[in-house]
């Protein structure tokens, strides 16, 4: 057995994953490399989902009876929670999404609706980078093409990183907007936040971050990123799926219009016009994913026990593992750093000339869950010039064993295909 220092006890965390025991194909054990694209949950969630279920199920905010307060309780209790995760000045800064995407996309939104100073319009311009997930290009592809904004974006460097070199011309006097990905899902590569906001600020343009693949790997806080918007979503961090959050910068929770309308999200209707309840309830129209919400509090907590800095180091040394364990294989190429520094515990590469889907079915027969495609990130791929990349992905569960396994895999796969 590999021993690396900073590991977790990785045997009594795998206790509390019961999917982790599952076998596939005639017996084999699971080796759940697709954390990025969703974790495993541990029982402690999926307790809190049952336990809302079975004994305190009602709408909330609505009811005057016992279990309704309660459901409204356990609701509203999530959001203290995820408040004090993310270090928010104040719980009311906690918006709850779909998603990730959803979050992105309130935004977008947002800002496209919004008055001066802080509307999107044909003479200004908005700012992303080639490293984005899908989900915070197409919603200001979409804000582009309704306002006439121009979009522009930072380049990536060789290794993977953001190429900042032109970051005077990128982001100018005319930027409205700057939104982009702390980690990225595809790379693994953290990205220099201060740099970025530095000249954000410098212009009085906004910041938005894409934290999705943040929040559960390390320590998030929203005032220390002085970011004026931050999104993410609960499923990758050990919540269910239907659950994600917008944190936003309270004053500016207060000026910008709601996006959708409906149920919860006024203070009063008439069939002429309506005035908004104060945020968060003014961005969640409608019955919100009142067990999702519940579900991520309780993830909160379960990662909050083991603590994020030492979920951060776990992934730290079994990343620096991997990567040196898969440099070993002949012909693979890493897409991204090649380095263990400044990079989360998602590593994607290449095998040759073998297709990745090639390489994911031949390892899935062998039980090894990897993601293989484009990872919703295809200008990535395009910048590389590859059609597609084989990722594995990294949490608190996996253990160097694993690492063998994929590396072993992969030596199966490279005799498969000759
Ligand atoms: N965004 C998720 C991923 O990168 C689905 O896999």
């Amino acid at each position: 057995m590999t021993i690396l220092p900073g590991l977790l006890d990785t045997e009594a965390i795998r206790k509390d994953f019961p999917i982790l025991d599952r076998t596939v194909h005639d017996g084999k054990k699971i080796v759940y490399l697709d954390s990025a694209a969703t974790s495993q949950k541990p029982r402690q969630v999926l307790d809190a989902l049952n336990d809302y279920y079975e004994r305190h199920n009602a709408n909330v905010h609505r009811g005057v009876y016992t279990i309704a307060e309660e459901a409204t309780a356990l609701y509203e209790g999530a959001r203290d929670k995820v408040a004090a995760f993310i270090n928010a000045p104040s719980r009311d800064e906690v918006i709850f999404t779909k998603n990730a995407s959803e979050s992105l996309n309130l935004v977008a939104n947002m800002l496209g609706w919004a008055d001066e100073p802080y509307r999107v319009d044909h003479d200004t311009e908005i700012v992303i980078t080639e490293m984005e997930h899908h989900s915070n290009i197409v919603p200001w592809q979409l804000l582009s093409q309704r306002t006439g904004a121009k979009l522009k974006w930072f380049g990536l460097t060789d290794d993977g990183r953001l190429d900042l070199s032109d970051i005077d011309e990128i982001i100018t006097e005319k930027t409205k907007v700057v939104s982009f990905v702390l980690v990225s899902n595809i790379m693994g590569t953290v990205n220099p936040v201060e740099a970025i906001v530095r000249r954000a600020q410098e212009v009085g343009a906004l910041v938005v971050i894409d934290a999705s693949q943040a929040a559960p790997h390390m320590v998030l806080d929203v005032q220390a990123l002085q970011a004026d918007f931050v999104a993410f979503t609960g499923h990758k961090m050990c919540a269910p799926t239907g659950i994600g959050v917008l944190w936003g910068r309270q004053e500016l929770l207060e000026d910008l219009p709601p996006f959708l309308g409906g149920g919860e999200m006024i203070e009063t209707v008439s069939m002429h016009s309506s005035t908004y309840a104060p945020a968060p309830h003014k961005f969640e129209a409608g019955t919100p994913p009142i067990a999702q919400a519940v579900g991520l509090g309780a993830a909160v907590d379960y990662l909050s026990a083991i603590g994020m800095e030492n979920i951060a180091r776990h992934e730290h040394a079994i990343t620096e593992y991997a990567v040196r364990r898969l440099k070993e294989v002949p012909d693979l190429r890493l897409i991204g750093p090649t380095t263990a520094e400044d990079r989360g515990a998602t590593i994607s590469f290449t095998l040759g000339d073998i297709h990745p889907h090639d390489v994911g079915q031949v390892l899935d027969e062998q039980g090894i869950a990897v993601r293989v495609g484009h990872h919703c990130a295809r200008p990535v791929c395009l910048r590389y010039g590859i059609p597609a990349t084989t990722r594995a992905s990294f949490y608190l569960y996996s253990t160097p064993g694993e690492v063998d396994a994929l590396v072993e895999g992969l030596e199966h796969v490279r005799n498969f295909f000759g």
